[in-house]
């Protein structure tokens, strides 16, 4: 753990990530958290805001054009110890789902629903699905096996954690099946599409930064055909 220590601290404070966290400290946003709808209705943020949105996007977009896929293909052994490192104190919430997946995820559910949510983290998903009063069974699933403790101890009714790769996730049945944010770390996004569609008759998709992203696109258009719904920023 040591030996990759001074590797992630240089990208951690490199130009991109320092500009990266300026904005986000200004914002107050996540980094990917700011869905189309919030960009596109400026009216309540001042002009400074507005603007820094902009710029957050695009530092975003490049920072992420590094840095996603070189996640993708480590092995996952190193996958664990760098996302458990960015979880340690990352902040946690109902603030950080994305509004569009939120209100599209709502639209479809019933109280009945089970969801299933591959690449979790924190939970902001249920979070935000229990604060607009969905109390359905919902799974968890994340790499990370700290960020999952952490989130195991918040103590949600209702709720199961695995810790488990997204290209290896046990046979884990749900209505909806969602990936927010997380199927282009899969080392293999086509087979952790399709091993979605075995769990769940719908399966959600939420990527950002789509340009930069143009393989796991195609593949999305590819999966739209079997049933699979994809939001793109
Ligand atoms: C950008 S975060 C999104 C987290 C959460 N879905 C959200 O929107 O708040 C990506 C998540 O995917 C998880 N992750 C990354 N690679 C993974 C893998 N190969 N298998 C399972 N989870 C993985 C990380 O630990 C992290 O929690």
């Amino acid at each position: 753990m040591d030996a990759l220590q001074p590797v992630q601290k240089a990208a951690e404070f490199s130009v991109g990530g320092l500009l990266s966290f300026m904005i986000h400290r200004d914002t107050g946003y996540a980094p990917g958290s700011v869905s189309k709808q919030a960009l596109a209705s400026p009216s309540s943020r001042s002009f400074r805001t507005r603007h820094h949105c902009a710029i957050e996007k695009t530092v975003t977009q490049w920072w992420h054009s590094y840095t996603v896929p070189a996640r993708s293909y480590m092995p996952d052994a190193i996958k664990k110890i760098l996302w458990n490192r960015k979880h340690k104190d990352a902040p946690a919430g109902a603030q950080f789902c994305p509004d569009d997946f939120l209100e599209l995820l709502l639209s479809k559910l019933k109280p009945s629903s089970s969801v299933l949510d591959l690449g979790c983290g924190s939970g902001n998903l249920l979070a935000a699905l229990r604060n607009r009063g969905w109390q359905g069974h919902y799974t968890g699933v994340d790499i990370s096996d700290s960020v999952i403790e952490r989130t195991k101890k918040v103590g949600w009714p209702n709720a199961d954690w695995v810790v488990s790769s997204l290209d290896d996730f046990p046979a884990l049945k749900a209505d909806f099946a969602c990936f927010v944010e997380s199927l282009y770390y899969a080392r293999h996004p086509e087979m952790a599409l399709q091993r979605a569609r075995e769990c769940a008759p719908v399966v959600l998709v939420r990527i950002v930064h789509s340009g930069q992203h143009a393989d796991v696109v195609e593949l999305l258009d590819k999966a739209t055909r079997h049933g699979c719904v994809y939001v793109l920023e």
